[in-house]
């Protein structure tokens, strides 16, 4: 039996690990045992817990208490905790996901205390080294063990800086590089058959864009984030479509800070705008299925876009995920009112096909195989 410590923090590796943990809990359970820590990265009742209860997340195992708020604070706080913890606990490999602090937190405790880290979501790049998950990205990649990428410009993202696939033992020097498509696909699949669940649906939404935004080179500067808002509503009006914005965060308070009361209320109340608290993972996935277009900075919601057959626009300089893009089915945009209306007329008459480009669905249960035969 291997047991694996699973380390999760912010709300994308919730739902993220509720893939593997299923798998694990399911037709794993005789070879796998997984403990589970929350580094407390992300706290709020609906960023955090709801994902617990709605995706049958088992309950962590330890829970850290975070206090530090900036960057190099908040990673140094869960590589203390963390590793007291591991000694503790004695796992033979540890499991982190994506891109965010806790997961480089993650693999540098691994790489220090030589434990095999498996890394769940290897070779996406930005090629943007100011956004502050490309660091985490490339620094993880490098002190894993196993490398599970959903795409082939991962693959190829990872071979361009020499992690190819060894067979035989596996060690930071010498990992196995695998292309096993996006747990997140396995997540859509399995849980739109639940979406019955979804209260969403109650609000009574029609024909809408999906809007999320919470990329710091959006939210942060409030000349930006100003402009974001204005160009929202222009492009509402000329289309005449009403938009649901679940707000992150860092988003609200952004909003509350940078927007003048006056601009608040002017983009709180206009007529097509509907300001949410973060919904739960059913609520969004049916918010996906149901909207017209989706209008996002997250790597997940761009995605999840692709895989419900909805176009998207990024409003991003870059993605990580340009087989989208390569697609036809999604541009990325920047604050200016006619790159929008021009990207969305582009979307609206193309007629497109959405092939299956992040695997069949089994993703979950193909890193579990070859987690299981590696640390045996
Ligand atoms: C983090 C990840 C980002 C990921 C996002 C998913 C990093 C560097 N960034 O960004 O990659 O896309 O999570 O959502 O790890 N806050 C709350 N309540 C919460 C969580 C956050 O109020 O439950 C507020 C706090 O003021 C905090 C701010 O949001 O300072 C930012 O949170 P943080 O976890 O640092 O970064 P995110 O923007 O959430
Ligand atoms: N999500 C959610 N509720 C929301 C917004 C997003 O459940 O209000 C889900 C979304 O469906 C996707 C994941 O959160 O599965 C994406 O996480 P996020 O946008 O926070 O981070 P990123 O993917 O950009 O790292």
């Amino acid at each position: 039996m291997l047991k694996i410590l699973t380390l999760i923090g912010a709300r994308p590796q919730f739902i993220k690990s509720a893939a593997i943990s299923r798998q694990i809990q399911g037709s794993f359970s005789d070879r796998l045992e997984e403990v589970i820590v929350h580094s407390g990265q992300h706290y709020d009742e609906n960023m955090s817990s709801v994902f617990f209860k709605e995706l049958n997340l088992p309950v962590p195992n330890h829970h850290f208490k975070l206090v530090a708020n900036n960057h190099a604070a908040q990673i140094s706080e869960i590589i203390e905790k963390l590793e007291q913890v591991i000694f503790e606990e004695k796992p033979g490999a540890i499991l982190v996901y994506g891109d965010t602090n806790t997961t480089l937190a993650g693999a540098l405790v691994a790489s220090k205390i030589n434990i095999p880290l498996i890394h769940v979501e290897a070779g996406l790049r930005s090629f943007n080294k100011v956004m502050p998950e490309e660091i985490n990205r490339v620094l993880t990649d490098h002190c894993s063990s196993l490398l599970f990428c959903p795409s082939l410009t991962a693959i190829d993202n990872l071979k361009n800086e020499g992690l190819i696939h060894h067979s035989g033992a596996c060690s930071m020097d010498t990992p196995g590089v695998y292309l096993c498509g996006d747990v997140m696909y396995d997540n859509s699949l399995y849980f739109s058959e639940k979406i019955n669940q979804s209260k969403i649906d109650q609000l009574g939404f029609d024909e809408y864009i999906l809007l999320t935004l919470h990329r710091p080179s959006n939210t942060d500067d409030p000349m930006r984030l100003k402009a974001i808002c204005e160009l929202l509503m222009m492009f509402c009006d000329e289309i005449q479509k009403s938009m649901v914005f679940p707000v992150h965060p860092r988003t609200k308070k952004a909003l509350e800070t940078h927007l003048s009361d006056e601009e608040w209320f002017a983009f709180n109340n206009h007529r097509y705008v509907n300001v949410l608290e973060p919904v739960s993972y059913t609520d969004m996935i049916a918010l996906e299925q149901n909207c017209d277009l989706v209008i996002t900075d997250s790597g997940g919601v761009q995605k999840e876009a692709y895989f419900f057959q909805k176009p998207c626009m990024i409003l991003r300089s870059e993605t990580e995920w340009v087989e989208i893009i390569n697609q036809g089915v999604a541009f990325l945009v920047d604050v200016n009112f006619e790159d929008f209306i021009q990207k969305y007329h582009l979307l609206e008459s193309k007629k497109t096909t959405y092939p299956k480009l992040f695997g069949d669905g089994n993703s979950a249960e193909f890193i579990c195989n070859k987690i299981a035969n590696t640390f045996v």
